[in-house]
């Protein structure tokens, strides 16, 4: 607990005491900004890192100091940055028709474009698709979108929605219920009532001495069909999974694991939300995860890559049945009450369909499963090392974890810091790289070329001989 003002002295004034010159941004940013995600007292010891400018794969900080993007953002510049073409085409739609909405059937033709467009690829026959602005609001969508389903063909009890543990779906109120990550919770209030927790697919420290991936997956699935039937599957709305877990720790999924989980929901009638804020349009090797892992989606999320970060747009895609359900609620309600007002902004959709263009233009996608061979290669190579326990990937995502004892997996302890210790290495070198825990998670954009991936894993090993000398001598 902390003192009712919240400090534990006099305030942020004695916190301002890294060594950031008086009037420098570094300065100014400790003074007025509330950071998102941040451990906001060690920001304040460390102060920030302020970022100028960027092109294809590289940063610049305003130090002068260069980086490799090897996070592409947060897991979001797919095409990279500085791409002419979708900076033209943002110009030119702000000139055009800056704003407009969808609300009372008003349109635009960027929307309805895109709109055709993201149907035309996912793996839901004549899907609807929804716009917004983030991956939580998304999510918060799926929710909102499962109870009114429900509550409209005469479920009314069927309204739970079954998460994982260490699962990252956002954090609004609703999505940052799904969020499987206990500082997401702690102090929140959160998870809100029916939103439940089922095992992470973590086949490294979750399986039992000797256990193979399928019979980890087939126990994994057992404890889901456990959970619904505990909670009366006449109760249990939906199953929300990211294919490849990622602000948890990078976890690919282990053999026959949505297969089983998905014979399980059918079983009971339980939807499954496909959760493709990080892995859609690309990120795995093929054009959504649900493509890479057979997974067949009732719903889908995406943001991020679709539109590379240039501008924030997010999509949710629904089934027809679904949709004509949505009708007949909305004309009872004499409207579907929700929306934003800059849901199908048409700057953010003419951007996102340029970028979606762009990656078909570009085959992107075929790039992608190219180059994952050298990153793959390279990712797993390091599992030869004395401080890597495991090494997760496919396409262009990856982690490797840091472990204190390869053969008992004994992990560091969370105080000595260690995969932060590595991040910090990694940018001294000039490469961003992100510690999710001790797991490190390489997400660099679908443009990298192959000499690029070998620029990455190169400094990153040097890097860990860093980090080795400072797990030697402590
Ligand atoms: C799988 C997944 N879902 C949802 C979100 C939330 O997206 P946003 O930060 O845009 O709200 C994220 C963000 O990283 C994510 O990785």
């Amino acid at each position: 607990m902390v003192g009712l003002k919240g400090s534990r002295g006099s305030g942020t004034e004695m916190l301002l005491h890294n060594e950031a010159p008086p009037g420098s941004l570094e300065a100014r940013d400790l003074a007025c900004l509330l950071h998102p995600t941040t451990n906001l007292r060690q920001h304040h010891q460390q102060g920030p890192t302020v970022m100028t400018e960027a092109r294809g794969i590289y940063v610049k900080d305003n130090q002068g100091n260069q980086y490799i993007e090897g996070m592409a953002g947060l897991w979001c510049t797919a095409l990279g940055y500085g791409e002419e073409e979708l900076i033209k085409v943002a110009e030119k739609q702000m000139r055009e028709l800056c704003y407009s909405q969808l609300f009372a059937g008003r349109s635009n033709e960027p929307s309805i474009l895109l709109a055709e467009k993201i149907q035309s690829m996912v793996p839901i026959e004549k899907g609807r698709v929804f716009f917004g602005l983030s991956g939580s609001d998304a999510n918060d969508t799926q929710i909102k979108l499962m109870w009114y389903y429900n509550n409209l063909v005469g479920r009314p009890e069927k309204k739970k929605i079954i998460s994982r543990q260490r699962g990252y779906h956002g954090v609004t109120m609703g999505s940052g219920s799904l969020t499987g990550l206990q500082p997401f919770h702690t102090n929140f209030d959160l998870p809100l009532t029916g939103i439940l927790h089922t095992d992470a697919a973590y086949h490294y420290r979750g399986a039992k001495p000797g256990e193979s991936e399928l019979q980890y997956s087939s126990r994994l699935a057992a404890n889901l069909e456990r959970l619904i039937l505990s909670e009366g599957p006449e109760t249990v709305a939906a199953f929300i999974a990211e294919p490849v877990m990622g602000a948890g720790g990078v976890y690919t999924p282990p053999e026959g694991y949505f297969e089983q989980v998905q014979a399980v929901l059918d079983k009971y009638e339980v939807f499954f939300i496909d959760d493709e804020v990080i892995c859609g349009f690309g990120r795995t090797g093929k054009p959504f995860g649900a493509d890479t892992y057979n997974i067949k989606p009732t719903t889908m999320s995406m943001a991020k890559a679709l539109s590379s970060a240039y501008l924030p747009i997010s999509a949710v895609v629904v089934p027809e049945f679904m949709y004509e359900v949505l009708i007949e609620g909305s004309d009872q309600a004499g409207t579907f009450g929700h929306g934003y007002t800059y849901s199908g902004h048409p700057v953010c959709a003419a951007v996102a369909l340029r970028n979606l263009e762009l990656m078909e233009e570009r085959e992107i996608i075929a790039h992608v499963e190219r180059v994952s061979g050298v990153f793959l290669e390279r990712l797993h190579a390091l599992k030869e090392h004395d401080l890597v326990g495991d090494t997760r990937g496919v396409g262009l995502i990856g982690a490797v974890e840091l472990v204190q004892d390869k053969t008992s997996k004994q992990a560091f302890s969370v105080d000595q810091g260690i995969g932060a210790y590595c991040t910090n290495c990694c940018e001294s070198r000039g490469l961003i790289v992100r510690n999710l825990g001790d797991s490190i998670a390489f997400c660099p954009p679908l443009i990298i070329n192959e000499d690029q991936i070998h620029e990455v894993f190169d400094k990153f090993s040097a890097a860990l001989s860093d980090v080795a000398k400072f797990v030697a001598s402590i």
